[in-house]
C-alpha cells in the first residue's frame, strides 16, 4: 500500500476551522464572517471549503463568477453565496435560478435583474460596491446616493449590503484606507438621511481586518487570513495556521556526467558528476517557470536545477545520497519550518502568496486532512474515497519518520 497519487496538495481542516475560530475571536459576537471563496477557494476547493465553513458559522460565501456559484448550489452549499465581481445581463437568468446575491453597479443590469426576480416570483437579494478608491468595480462614491435610492425603487431587489474594497489595507502606511473609510462613513450618514439602511455594511479584506479593526463592521470580507496567511504589515499572529501544502514525490533519479546539461534552454549544467532527482510537478500543475534554477524543494533543501516544464522539474540531489525514488519531496508546507513556506515561493517565483495558491489547477489532487488523517481525496478523474486508506499509510509512515528524525 502506499501513496495513490504523486503531486499533492493537502488542506489541512482543523487548521482552517481553528483559523475561523480565531478570526471570530478577533472580530467579536456581532460581527459575521464573510468568507471569500472564489477561485476554487484559492485553490483549497470551494466546495470543502465552503462545507467546512458552514460548519464554523460563517456567514455569507463570496465567488467571483456565476459558475463558481452554481457549483457551490450543485454541491448543496445552503449559506448565501454573493458575486463579487460584476456580471452580465446574459447570466442573470442563472444567477436568479441559483439563488445567487450579484453585485449591481449599474441601473440597467438592476432593472434586468428586478425584472427576472419578479418573473421567477421571488426577490433576489443584492449587493452595492461603492468605488471609494479601489478603482476596480463598483459605483463612484460620488454618484452612490442617487444609484442606491434608483435601486431602492426597483420592486423584486432587496439591498442586503453595501461594501466597499481597500487597495492597500497591507501597506505600511494606512492613510489611503483611512480616507477610504472617512468617504465611506459619510456615504453611509448620508444615505441615512435619506432612509436608506443597508442591513449589512462591510470593508475590511484579511488586512483590513488586522490592519484597521475600525473597518470591522458587520462583517469582515476575508479570504488571506482564513486560510492561514499573513498579508504584509499586518502583526504576526501565531495562531493563524496555514492550510494549504503542495507536495510531490520523486519518481526518478539519474547520474549525470559533469557539464550534462538539464531541461529546456540548457540554463543549466552542474560542474560535478551531478544526481539529479526527477519530480513530476511543473507549470501545467502550478509550480511556476520563474522558479526555474531558483526555487528550493524539500528533500533536505534540494535547489531546482534547470528550467521548470509544463509537467516536470529537477532538483540536484548530489548532496543528498538517501534520497531514494518515492521519497517525499515539499514544495511547500506551512507547518514544517525547513520546508519552503508558500511566502517564500511566492517570493522566488516573483508573485504574491494569493496566485501560487489559485493557479495550482485541477491535475493536482486535493486530499483533506483532519485529525491528522486523510479524509477526502478530489482529483481529475473525481472523488476517490479508495485511496484514503492508501494516502493514510503514507501519512503513518511519514509522521514515523518525522518522529525519528526528531529523537535525540
Ligand atoms: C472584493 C474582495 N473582497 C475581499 C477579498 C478578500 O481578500 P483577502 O484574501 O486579502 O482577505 C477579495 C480578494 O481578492 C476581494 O476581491
Amino acid at each position: 500500500m502506499s501513496m495513490p497519487v504523486s503531486t499533492w496538495v493537502e488542506v489541512d481542516l482543523d487548521r482552517f476551522g481553528s483559523n475561523l475560530r480565531r478570526i471570530r475571536e478577533l472580530i467579536g459576537d456581532r460581527r459575521g464572517v464573510f468568507l471569500v471563496v472564489k477561485a476554487d477557494a484559492y485553490g483549497h476547493g470551494a466546495v470543502e471549503i465552503a462545507e467546512a465553513a458552514a460548519q464554523e458559522g460563517v456567514a455569507v460565501l463570496g465567488v467571483a463568477t456565476l459558475h463558481e456559484g452554481i457549483q457551490l448550489r450543485q454541491a448543496g452549499s445552503r449559506l448565501p453565496v454573493v458575486v463579487l465581481s460584476p456580471l452580465l445581463e446574459s447570466e442573470i437568468g442563472e444567477a436568479v435560478a441559483h439563488q445567487l446575491e450579484p453585485t449591481v453597479a449599474d441601473l440597467e443590469f438592476a432593472r434586468a435583474l428586478s425584472a427576472a426576480a419578479q418573473q421567477s416570483g421571488r426577490p433576489v437579494r443584492c449587493h452595492v460596491e461603492v468605488d471609494t478608491g479601489m478603482g476596480r468595480t463598483g459605483v463612484r462614491v460620488e454618484g452612490a446616493e442617487e444609484f442606491l435610492a434608483a435601486i431602492d425603487q426597483l420592486p423584486a431587489l432587496r439591498l442586503t449590503s453595501l461594501y466597499t474594497h481597500f487597495p492597500d489595507a497591507d501597506a505600511a502606511d494606512l492613510s489611503f484606507a483611512r480616507s477610504q473609510l472617512d468617504l465611506f462613513e459619510a456615504l453611509i450618514t448620508r444615505l441615512a438621511a435619506r432612509g436608506i439602511r443597508p442591513p449589512r455594511i462591510h470593508a475590511a479584506n484579511s488586512a483590513g481586518t488586522l490592519n484597521l479593526p475600525e473597518s470591522r463592521f458587520d462583517w469582515v470580507r476575508v479570504g488571506l487570513i482564513a486560510y492561514g496567511h499573513r498579508p504584509p504589515h499586518a502583526p504576526v499572529d501565531p495562531a493563524l495556521l496555514p492550510v494549504m501544502s503542495f507536495k510531490s514525490r520523486l519518481v526518478q533519479i539519474r547520474d549525470l556526467p559533469a557539464g550534462h546539461p538539464v531541461s529546456y534552454g540548457r540554463t543549466f549544467a552542474g560542474a560535478r558528476d551531478s544526481r539529479i532527482g526527477v519530480v513530476p510537478v511543473g507549470y501545467g500543475h502550478g509550480y511556476s517557470w520563474l522558479l526555474s534554477n531558483r526555487g528550493f524543494m524539500q528533500v533536505a533543501g534540494a535547489p531546482v536545477v534547470g528550467r521548470v516544464t509544463m509537467d516536470l522539474t529537477m532538483v540536484d540531489l548530489t548532496d543528498i545520497p538517501a534520497a531514494r525514488v518515492g521519497d517525499e519531496v515539499v514544495m511547500f508546507d506551512g507547518a514544517a519550518p525547513p520546508a519552503p513556506s508558500l511566502e517564500e515561493v511566492a517570493r522566488w517565483s516573483e508573485t504574491l502568496p494569493y496566485e501560487v495558491m489559485c493557479t495550482i489547477g485541477k491535475r493536482v489532487t486535493r486530499i483533506y486532512v483532519r485529525g491528522g488523517r486523510p479524509v477526502k481525496l478530489t482529483s481529475l478523474v473525481g472523488e476517490r474515497s479508495e485511496w484514503a486508506e492508501r494516502a493514510a499509510d503514507h501519512f503513518r509512515l511519514r509522521a514515523h519518520a518525522v518522529a525519528a528524525a526528531r529523537r535525540p
